[in-house]
């Protein structure tokens, strides 16, 4: 292809959206609208892109710039049409000559490869203007594309301005249109806004091409959910469910079991590899990698997570942590950012997980806190534990060598260690470092203080029972 320009569409305020968020800024799949448009559109190898931005510039233009720090800005103080919008985004640019691609910001479904085959086709056939058409079964709103009898396109007519013949055409302008650039630039002086809204209407340009006896053409495109814009939070969740039906069925033909696609939500920057297992409920969210043979859920949610080889996680909720092969997690497990857990290793049921390097092996089986830990290899924490890591005003480690076995209900009160193949009693609480090796106790010998209920809590339904237990021992020793 020779130089190529793209314009993306995006000073609308998109109100129905009701929202403080500008509409192409809305999240869907992972990311923002127009990131997906931005996506399609480098997938091109355009020459330049430039943006239109208009409403709540201050918040999508900076957007646009951090996703593509190449991209031109062009600004529209007030929505004047598509035809407006060009014109400035023409002006911005500074292109004189090649293709231009016109494509509005809140396609989220639009793929790079129907881009780049609509440009291609565009430049072979030498043509001034090209439409991007769809079949709709409601084109209500739509530009009509006006053919004649040879079925050549004539013209676009939007909504507004179309005879009751006309808006019974069900072949529309999606809204991607490519231009001759020389063209396009002569065309945008020429249309004017006399017409039912009052607008410059960029789709006026087919009729000019058509009057200087140029070449228009146009390519139905078969996938028009390609080409759906999300206008309002209805539309939003629709596009956003097909979009991750898109991806799922992706990643079962890539090799992914996916026991309930219904049920299971994929971003679209998660990597998976072939033979692993997603169950129902699941949702796999970010930068999140999940390794071979791994089996992830039902009901777990992973976000910026790498799952390794083989490993199970089981209703879990999971952010910025590192699972090693083999390794297991849940029922119920919270892995916070930092955690780390080694090849084999095991983050039982009810244990939250933060900062935490758990070595290869080791075990953190149940209902227990790990915050700014570090735990050697095959070591093994007691049920009940806790890594009391914060004194009030600043956050300490906890170190635990290998090997090490601690016993149930204990309290490591940071910053401490307990060394190699040391260990410590059920309920110690660790306040001094456990040299390697040894047995750390911390609890005092039980005192059993006989009769204590039956004359500290005279009356109650324990110290009833206390009383049976007694007469009946009497009893029996007579
Ligand atoms: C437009 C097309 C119509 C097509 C439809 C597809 C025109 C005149 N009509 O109609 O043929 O079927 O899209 O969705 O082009 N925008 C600006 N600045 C403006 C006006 C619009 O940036 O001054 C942006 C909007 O933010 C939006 C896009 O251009 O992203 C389309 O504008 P919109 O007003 O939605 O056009 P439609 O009336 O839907
Ligand atoms: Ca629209």
């Amino acid at each position: 292809m020779g130089n190529l320009t793209v314009i993306v569409l995006a000073a609308g305020g998109g109100t129905r959206m009701k929202s403080k968020t500008m509409k192409v800024l809305h999240p869907i799949g992972g990311r923002s609208m127009i990131g997906h448009v931005l996506r399609a559109v480098e997938a091109v190898e355009p020459t330049s892109v430039v943006a239109v931005v208009g409403h709540q510039r201050e918040q999508v233009g900076p957007h646009i710039i951090e996703l593509l720090p190449t991209a031109v800005l062009a600004v529209q103080e007030t929505q004047e049409g598509t035809g407006h919008a060009v014109r400035i985004a023409m002006e911005a640019s500074g292109t004189t000559s090649g293709t231009v691609i016109v494509a509005a910001g809140d396609t989220p479904l639009l793929e790079g490869e129907s881009l780049r085959a609509f440009a291609v086709e565009h430049e072979a056939a030498q043509r001034a203007v090209s439409i991007l058409s769809g079949k709709v079964p409601k084109p209500f709103g739509y530009g009509r594309i006006v053919r004649n009898a040879e079925g050549d396109v004539e013209a676009i007519v939007e909504e507004k301005e179309a005879t009751p013949e006309q808006r019974e055409i069900d072949e529309i302008n999606s809204g991607i249109l490519a231009f001759d650039a020389e063209f396009l630039i002569g065309a945008l002086a020429r249309i004017t806004n006399d017409n039912a809204k009052g607008e410059y209407y960029l789709t006026d340009a087919v009729g000019l091409a058509r009057e200087d006896g140029l070449t228009v053409g146009a390519h139905l495109i078969d996938d028009v959910a390609q080409t759906e814009g999300a206008n309002d939070r209805a539309q939003l969740a629709e596009l956003g469910k097909e979009l991750n039906r898109r991806i799922v069925t992706r990643w079962m033909k890539d090799g992914v079991t996916v026991m309930d696609p219904a049920t299971t939500w994929i971003e679209s920057d998660v990597v998976i590899e072939p033979d692993a297992t997603i169950l129902p409920g699941t949702q796999l969210l970010g930068a999140t990698v999940i390794r071979e043979d791994a089996v992830i859920g039902p009901d777990t949610t992973l976000k910026d997570c790498e799952i390794g080889a083989g490993a199970r996680v089981i209703r879990t909720h999971g952010e910025l942590a590192v699972i090693g092969d083999r390794a297991t997690v849940g029922p119920f497990a919270y892995l916070r950012p930092g955690t780390q857990l080694g090849v084999g290793g095991k983050i039982g049921t009810f244990v939250e997980t933060k900062n935490a390097q758990i070595g290869d092996g080791a075990k953190v089986p149940h209902l227990s806190y790990v915050g700014d830990a570090e735990i050697g290899e095959g070591a093994n924490i007691g049920a009940g534990t806790i890594f009391a890591n914060y004194d009030g005003v600043a956050k300490h480690r906890t170190t635990i060598g290998r090997h090490a076995k601690t016993g149930s209900n204990n309290t490591f009160v940071a910053p401490v260690s307990v060394g190699d193949g040391a260990g410590t009693a059920g309920g110690t609480i660790v306040r001094r470092n456990v040299p390697a090796g040894a047995l750390a106790v911390s609890s005092a010998p039980q005192r059993n203080l006989d009769g204590w209920t039956e004359s500290r809590r005279a009356g109650t339904a324990q110290a009833e029972a206390a009383r049976t237990a007694r007469e009946q021992q009497e009893k029996t020793e007579g």
